[in-house]
C-alpha cells in the first residue's frame, strides 16, 4: 500500500516513557477479564489524544475514525472541556444528589433547553446501559404494563435490562434476561423485505410493531425503545416515517417511547441535535451517555415531569450519577457544540465523505451499501451483490490495512462486516480527504 500523509498538526506528544504495548498485553491477559476484546491482529496501545488525532506508544499519529466508540465527541483532551474539569477537580470532586450542587442543577437546566416538548427533567446515571435500565423502569412504572418492544439489530447495553433488549446473538449470554421483550423487525433497508426504493418502507416496516403488540403481548405495553441511527448493527439508517409509524402502534397500546440516543445525540447527525428528530418525532424518554461526556463517565435520562414523578414512589439512588466534575465536563462539551458549529461540521463533511463513499461503492464490488447520517458513516462489505452474503473477513482485512496507514476505524453489524466511520465532530476537509484515500487504498489492496 502506498503511504498517504496525515494532514498537518501543530500538536507534539510527549515522548512515551511508560510500560511497552506487549507488557501491558501481558498485564491485561493475567489481571483483566478475558471477556474484554481487542482491534488489531497486533493490538495498538493508545498513549495520547489531542482534539481528532491519537498517538500509539511508539508515537505514529492516527486520525481516530471511531473517537472511542462514538465518545470522542468535541476532540480528545480539548482545551475548553479539561480547563472545566480541572477547575472542579480543585474545588469538589464529588458530594452526592443529597446536598445541593451547583454544577448538577446548571447542567441540567442547559441540557433540557436542548431537549423539545416536555422532556425537561433531567436523571443522570454513569453509562448507557444503566440510562435504559432505568429509562424501561421508568416505562414500566409510570404505564403500569410489563411488555417491551424492540429492534432485532439493536444494541442497547450489556447489563441484564441492556442485554434483554439488545438483539444480536453475539452480545446475549444464556441467562433469563428477555422477559416480556419482543424483537420487532429491523427497519434495514439494505437487508430487509422493503428497500430504499419504496417510499412506504417506513410505515410497512412499522407494522411489525403493532403485530407483535396484537399477538405477542396482552395487548397493552409499557413501551418501545430504539435507536434512532443503530449503532452497533452497523449505522442502519431506518427509512423516513419508521419511528412515526411505530410510535402511533406503540402509544395506541398506552406504551411510551424511549429514543436511546447514546450513539446519535449531539448533533452528530448534522441536520439536527438529537436523532429521533430526524424522524420527525418526540419521544416520551431519552437515554444518552458517550458523546454527552466527551469520554467522561456521563449519561443522561431525560423525560417528561410526569413520567419522571414515578421515580418518586420510592427511593432511588446512583452515588456517581451527576457527580459535580462530569457534570462540569457535560456543560463546556454542550459549550464547545455551540462555539464550534460542530453540528454544521457533521452536516457539511458527512454530505462530503459519503459522496466519496459512493464512488468508492462504484470502484468495488466488495461494498454492498454506504450509508449514515452526518459523521456516522457505514460501509457494509459482502462477499456477492446479489445474495448479499456478508464479507466479514474483507471487512477486517479493510480496518487492518487503513490502521497500517494511519486511520482508525470501527466495526460493526451482526456479523462484523460493516465499517462504522464517526470520528470526533471537529474533524476537517483535509481529514476527509485523508480518510477517502485511506479507504481506496485500504480497500483495493483487499
Ligand atoms: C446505542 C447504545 N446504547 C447503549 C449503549 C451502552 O452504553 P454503555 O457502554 O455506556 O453502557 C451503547 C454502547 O455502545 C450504545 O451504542
Amino acid at each position: 500500500m502506498k503511504p498517504i500523509p496525515l494532514p498537518p498538526t501543530s500538536h507534539r506528544p510527549t515522548p512515551y516513557a511508560g510500560p511497552s504495548a506487549a507488557q501491558v498485553l501481558a498485564l491485561r491477559r493475567q489481571y483483566l477479564n478475558p471477556g474484554l476484546f481487542l482491534y488489531y491482529k497486533q493490538p495498538i496501545m493508545i498513549v495520547e489524544g489531542k482534539m481528532q488525532y491519537v498517538w500509539d506508544d511508539t508515537g505514529k499519529r492516527y486520525l481516530d475514525g471511531l473517537g472511542g466508540i462514538v465518545t470522542v465527541s468535541v476532540g480528545h483532551c480539548h482545551p475548553h472541556v479539561v480547563a472545566a474539569a480541572q477547575r472542579q477537580n480543585e474545588t469538589l470532586q464529588h458530594s452526592t444528589t443529597i446536598y445541593l450542587q451547583p454544577r448538577i442543577a446548571e447542567f441540567a437546566e442547559k441540557l433540557a433547553a436542548k431537549l423539545p416538548g416536555e422532556l425537561k427533567v433531567c436523571y443522570f446515571v454513569n453509562s448507557g446501559s444503566e440510562a435504559n435500565d432505568l429509562a424501561l423502569l421508568m416505562a414500566r412504572l409510570y404505564t403500569g404494563n410489563y411488555d417491551l418492544i424492540a429492534l432485532r439489530n439493536a444494541y442497547h447495553g450489556g447489563n441484564a435490562s441492556g442485554m434483554g433488549v439488545t438483539a444480536h446473538s453475539t452480545w446475549k449470554f444464556n441467562v433469563p434476561h428477555s422477559f416480556g421483550v419482543h424483537h420487532a423487525v429491523a427497519p434495514y433497508p439494505y437487508r430487509g423485505a422493503y428497500g430504499y426504493d419504496d417510499p412506504q418502507a417506513g410505515r410497512k416496516y412499522a407494522e411489525d410493531v403493532k403485530s407483535l403488540i396484537e399477538y405477542a403481548t396482552p395487548g397493552k405495553v409499557a413501551g418501545f425503545i430504539a435507536e434512532s441511527i443503530q449503532g452497533v448493527g452497523g449505522f442502519v439508517v431506518f427509512p423516513d416515517g419508521y419511528l412515526r409509524h411505530a410510535y402511533e402502534h406503540v402509544r395506541a397500546a398506552g406504551g411510551v417511547c424511549i429514543a436511546d440516543e447514546v450513539q446519535t445525540g449531539f448533533g452528530r447527525t448534522g441536520t439536527h441535535f438529537w436523532g429521533f428528530e430526524t424522524q420527525g418525532v418526540i419521544p416520551d424518554i431519552v437515554t444518552m451517555a458517550k458523546g454527552i461526556g466527551n469520554g467522561a463517565p456521563l449519561a443522561a435520562v431525560v423525560t417528561t415531569p410526569k413520567i419522571a414523578a414515578v421515580l418518586a414512589q420510592k427511593v432511588h439512588f446512583n452515588t456517581f450519577g451527576g457527580n459535580p466534575v462530569v457534570c462540569a465536563i457535560g456543560q463546556a462539551v454542550l459549550e464547545v457544540i455551540e462555539r464550534e458549529r460542530t453540528q454544521a461540521n457533521c452536516l457539511e463533511l458527512g454530505a462530503y465523505i459519503l459522496a466519496g463513499l459512493e464512488r468508492l461503492k462504484a470502484k468495488y464490488p466488495v461494498i454492498g451499501d454506504v450509508r449514515g447520517k452526518g459523521l456516522m458513516l457505514g460501509i457494509e462489505f459482502v462477499k456477492d451483490r446479489a445474495t448479499k452474503e456478508p464479507a466479514k473477513e474483507a471487512c477486517a482485512q479493510a480496518v487492518e490495512n487503513a490502521r497500517e496507514l494511519g486511520l482508525l476505524l470501527g466495526k460493526g453489524g451482526l456479523w462484523g462486516q460493516t465499517i462504522r466511520f464517526a470520528p470526533p465532530m471537529n474533524i476537517t476537509r483535509a481529514d476527509a480527504d485523508f480518510l477517502l484515500a485511506v479507504l481506496d487504498e485500504a480497500i483495493g489492496a483487499l
